[in-house]
């Protein structure tokens, strides 16, 4: 046996490989579960007593040189793989990375946020796991109200106090609980809807949540401001059009619509022959919201509105299906490389 760990050890220190795959065969070889080394030690068993002290220095002798060669091959075989006077030649060929695009609905909300930040709106978010409080009740929302259907709320059977929020409105309570006037600030995030899913819906889409907050707000501020908003996103012909609406949280409350940037308001099956398309919900905010968030609502007035982020994209790159914008089928994603 000691004859043989010798024999070994000379071997070993001769061991010697050109490639990775020879180096490869070496080591299960001599270092395997089956290898040279495994049955030395199994034999080692059989070693006489007075013997074993001896032979079993030997043995680990041969392992740590057996694993110190095998070792030193590879690392000197890794750096033969990328000699260095190669990387130096400038005629080998690049690896080409490719590069992602930015996704259509982030190009959408980014140049939303910059147009109301060009006349001062900050940029904040909330959570999308929201509480009754801050989603519906502070908002005005009668307690078993029907307007709570309005918005197809996801529920969530064990806690109905939790919600997943159906609107970024829910990010204005949150402000307003916190900051004291003047606000001037615009929320977008995603939120969840329990919709049939189509061309024209889904379960989840993105809002821009924008609240303006002083003293003697009014409303012809907020249709100034959308004028703006409307004519930077979509050309400075399109005209806007404010109808009477309802919601809980806003008094009074309008949508507006645009004139549809496809036909220019002639009429076409996107603006179903009208020459109007809807692109947001506003009103003035309700003073029982702001007495909720402990605002003096003879103090201050203010507006606010929301908009899904996939709308403006639809009618700002002409597509059709809101689906486009969740299935990430790259050709269509680069589409949009050029928006960069
Ligand atoms: N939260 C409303 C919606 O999701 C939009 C809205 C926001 C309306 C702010 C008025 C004021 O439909």
């Amino acid at each position: 046996m000691k004859e043989k760990i010798e024999k070994l050890l000379q071997e070993a220190a001769e061991i010697h490989a050109e490639k990775m795959e020879q180096l490869e065969e070496l080591r299960i070889k001599f270092m395997g579960r089956k290898g040279i080394l495994q049955e030395m030690f199994q034999d080692f068993k059989n070693v006489p007593a007075e013997q074993k002290r001896e032979v079993g220095v030997l043995l680990n002798q041969l392992k740590d040189k057996l694993q110190e060669r095998l070792e030193s091959l590879k690392q000197s075989l890794e750096s033969e793989e990328l000699p260095s006077d190669k990387t130096n030649d400038l005629t080998i060929p690049v690896r080409f990375d490719e590069l992602g695009s930015r996704h259509p609905l982030s190009i959408v909300r980014s140049q939303i946020c910059d147009i109301f930040s060009r006349i001062g709106y900050t940029v904040a978010e909330g959570p999308e796991i929201e509480d009754d409080w801050h989603l519906f009740s502070a908002l005005n929302f009668a307690p078993d109200h029907p307007a709570r259907d309005m918005q197809d709320t996801f529920f969530i059977e064990t806690a109905p106090d939790i919600l997943l929020r159906t609107h970024t409105s829910s990010v204005q309570i949150r402000m307003m609980e916190h900051t004291k006037p003047p606000i001037r600030m615009i929320f977008p995030g995603r939120v969840y809807r329990n919709e049939v899913i189509s061309a024209r819906a889904h379960c989840q889409f993105h809002q821009v949540e924008g609240l303006y907050i002083d003293k003697k707000v009014s409303f012809a501020d907020l249709k100034q401001s959308l004028l703006y908003f409307t004519k930077e996103m979509f050309g400075s012909e399109t005209k806007i059009r404010l109808r009477p609406s309802y919601f809980p949280f806003t008094e009074p409350s309008a949508e507006m619509d645009i004139s549809c940037n496809i036909c220019g308001g002639v009429g076409c099956n996107i603006c179903k022959g009208s020459g109007w398309v809807e692109i947001l919900g506003c009103g003035m905010v309700d003073p029982n919201v702001l007495s909720n968030c402990g605002i003096d609502p003879d103090e201050y007035s203010g507006f606010a509105f929301g908009m899904g982020i996939e709308r403006i994209a639809m009618l700002k790159y002409q597509t059709n299906d809101i689906r486009l914008y969740f299935e990430n089928d790259v050709r269509f994603l680069r589409e949009f490389e050029a928006a960069l």
